[in-house]
């Protein structure tokens, strides 16, 4: 059986119980004590911490995301680190929930009833839960590979009413365990399957005054799709811009879904554009579309989704615009395997 060490995590008033094999991300979230973390998979850093007392093991931590120097300095990621005695450890950056409500880390079985082609290489999964989920709109979960014992992270595209039917766009990696081995493989409707969450900081929770300019890439649109119908049903932006960026035609989805919502409701504009294909809609790269449309992002926030090249553009393309960068939220989908976390899906 696991020894279980008791860490404190600086600032916070209680403290939390670690098992020798867990995370000191997992048990702070099981706990509800919350702690910045984005990728749970060692390659963002956003769970960076100071351990000011005892000693972890820091397990796969790539040295892309903590350095030899860093370990050396008593620095670990929450994600990846292991204790191997009691803690006194601090976030870097502070621990604080920016004032928005915070669910419980919980895992779940659920049993799969959609598994459809949507886009080219791209998969809507629907796994209806036994137990209801409640999440942040924009959060995402990890899937468990079965037989493999090791999770997968796939945003939630359901908005966070829908606690039981659970629904995620999954794009084919070739080669990859999750997809090209499981969910594009052998999974079938009727599978049961274990996931972990709810994860993550990407969220669009309280009302803002600010417009706010969404931009996904690929399947980056899920957690998006989440963020849109929360944010149009509990009316929390004065405006909302959602653009989708794929190459062709094949590569959108959900395009009647979108524009309905745009017919519903005035404050809401869908923008799809694809790159490589002439159509009637929005031509070029997603990030150039944006910068057409804007001749100023003053005073306005975003959300950003996808391949991490998408990403990078699209900051740069906003601050260009003069948006603040502390108003551009982001969620980039690196893959867990060593040293290709920059490895766009
Ligand atoms: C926060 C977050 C949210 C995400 N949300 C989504 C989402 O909503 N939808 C979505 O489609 N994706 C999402 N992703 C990406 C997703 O989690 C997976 O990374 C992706 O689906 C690939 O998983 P896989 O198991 O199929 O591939 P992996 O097995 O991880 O392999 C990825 C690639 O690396 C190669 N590879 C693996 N190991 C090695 C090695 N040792 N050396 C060289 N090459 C190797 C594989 O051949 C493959 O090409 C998200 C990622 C993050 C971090
Ligand atoms: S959450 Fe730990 S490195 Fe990303």
């Amino acid at each position: 059986m696991a020894n279980n060490y008791t860490v404190r995590i600086q600032g916070k008033n209680s403290d939390i119980t670690v098992a020798e094999d867990q995370s000191i991300l997992d048990a702070a979230l099981r706990a509800n004590e919350w702690l910045p973390h984005s990728c749970t998979q060692g390659t963002c850093g956003t769970c960076k911490l100071e351990v000011l007392c005892g000693e972890v093991r820091h397990n796969e931590s790539p040295e892309y995301t903590l350095t030899t120097d860093e370990r050396a300095e008593g620095l670990a990621l929450g994600c990846m680190a292991t204790p191997c005695s009691d803690l006194v450890v601090e976030p870097i950056g502070g621990a604080g929930d920016n004032g928005i409500p915070r669910f419980p880390l919980r895992d779940y079985a659920g049993t799969v009833t959609v598994l459809e082609d949507i886009a080219a290489n791209t998969r809507r999964l629907v796994v209806e839960v036994d137990t209801p989920m409640l999440f942040n709109a924009g959060q995402y979960v990890e899937l468990i590979v079965p037989g493999h014992n090791v999770g997968r992270q796939y945003s939630l595209a359901n908005p966070p009413t829908e606690t039981r039917n659970l629904e995620f766009h999954v794009k084919l990696t070739t080669g990859g365990l999750a997809t090209d081995g499981w969910i594009f493989g052998p999974m079938q409707v009727g599978d049961r399957i274990s996931l972990r969450g709810p994860l993550g900081q990407f969220n669009l929770v309280n009302q803002q005054d600010e417009a706010a300019i969404l931009i996904g890439g690929g399947t980056g649109l899920a957690p998006l799709k989440s963020i849109v119908q929360h944010a149009l049903a509990e009316r929390l932006v004065p405006e909302l811009y959602l653009y989708h960026g794929g190459r062709r035609q094949e590569d959108l989805y959900d395009v009647g879904f979108f524009r309905d919502l745009a017919q519903e409701h005035e404050h809401f504009h869908y923008r799809p554009a694809l790159s490589e294909e002439q159509w009637d809609g929005a031509m070029g790269m997603v990030t150039d579309v944006v910068l057409d449309d804007f001749s100023s992002c003053k005073g306005m926030s975003a959300y950003l989704c996808g391949p991490p090249a998408m990403v990078e553009a699209a900051v740069k393309a906003l601050k260009r615009r003069r948006m603040a960068p502390r108003l551009i939220f982001r969620e980039e989908f690196t893959i867990a395997a060593p040293n290709l976390a920059a490895v766009a899906q």
